[in-house]
């Protein structure tokens, strides 16, 4: 596997693949690499000739200082599991080599970050973009991989690449989830094993969720979530949300939209995890 930190490097590397018309498939992570990521890079391997992943936690989607000084890191470990992964190439800039001189874009979402992530995390959909546009600029791939468990933020860049007339195809992957039911998150890391168990209760609701969308309203469902979380005292909702798969705007009957997803956030000690599951479409 190739390992490169500066954009003139992977940029002097990859170019001539690109002009020789190999397809470029691109992974962009902030390392704490798991299942999740692994399987975004397998559908990369599966679909395109060269596969890129970057590592670069970005301080500029991060509201919370604590949260940026808390996530996990291990790029040892990261570039161990790429090479198992069959990863050709990790990029792994510096904050000066993605932001040299330190501005960020100015993004409008419209109502895409008026809801959920958009309104617990001011500004970081802003700094999603922002990276992922630069990075996008870098690699210049062909594909990018993002996975549905983050998929406010799936919606965003599906939006950005659009309104930017970005040449790449964005490809959604499916969410990975440990043994009992956790989506799989880099956060996950800093969960005690009691907390791993407790954590669990975003997916049991959700199922729940949907086995109840057979028969109960909506307003219904939100007053059984919010009833579930208040008997656990070790998670904390903040919020759970039905929405319109594509407009992500809150629905008050079954009836108003054909796709609809459940979206869930809930602070598990003091880790904030998030989940979703679609009710149907
Ligand atoms: O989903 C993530 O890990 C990050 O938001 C991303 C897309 C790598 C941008 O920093």
């Amino acid at each position: 596997m190739e390992k490169f930190e500066t954009v003139s490097h992977i940029r002097d590397f990859l170019q001539p693949i690109k002009r020789s018309g190999k397809k470029i498939g691109f992974v962009p992570t902030m390392g704490a690499l798991h299942e999740g990521h692994i399987s975004l890079i397998k559908e990369a391997r599966n679909d395109t000739d060269v596969v890129v992943c970057s590592i670069f936690v970005n301080p500029k989607q991060f509201n919370n200082p604590e949260d940026l000084e808390k996530y996990p890191r291990d790029i040892a470990r990261d570039i161990h599991l790429l090479e198992i992964a069959d990863c050709d190439v990790v990029f792994i800039p510096s904050e000066q080599e993605i932001y040299p001189d330190d501005k960020s874009e100015n993004f409008d979402f419209g109502l895409l970050e008026n809801v959920m992530e958009g309104t617990f995390r001011p500004g970081h959909f802003n700094g999603v973009a922002t990276v992922v546009k630069r990075l996008f600029e870098i690699v210049d791939p062909d594909n990018a991989y993002f996975g549905l468990k983050d998929y406010q933020q799936l919606l965003i860049v599906y939006k950005m690449t659009k309104d930017l007339k970005l040449p790449v195809e964005i490809i959604p992957c499916p969410i990975v989830r440990e043994k009992n039911g956790l989506a799989m998150s880099s956060r996950n890391e800093r969960l005690s094993a009691e907390e791993r168990e407790q954590a669990t209760l975003l997916y049991e609701t959700l199922k729940m969720v949907k086995i109840r969308s057979g028969y109960a309203s909506v307003g219904e469902i939100s007053s059984f979530v919010e009833q579930q979380f208040r008997r656990n005292k070790f998670v904390k909702l903040e919020y759970f949300e039905i929405v319109d798969m594509y407009t992500l705007q809150p629905l008050k009957t079954w009836a108003s939209s054909n796709n609809v997803i459940a979206c869930i956030a809930a602070w598990v000690g003091p880790v904030r995890l998030i989940d979703n599951m679609i009710i149907f479409s």
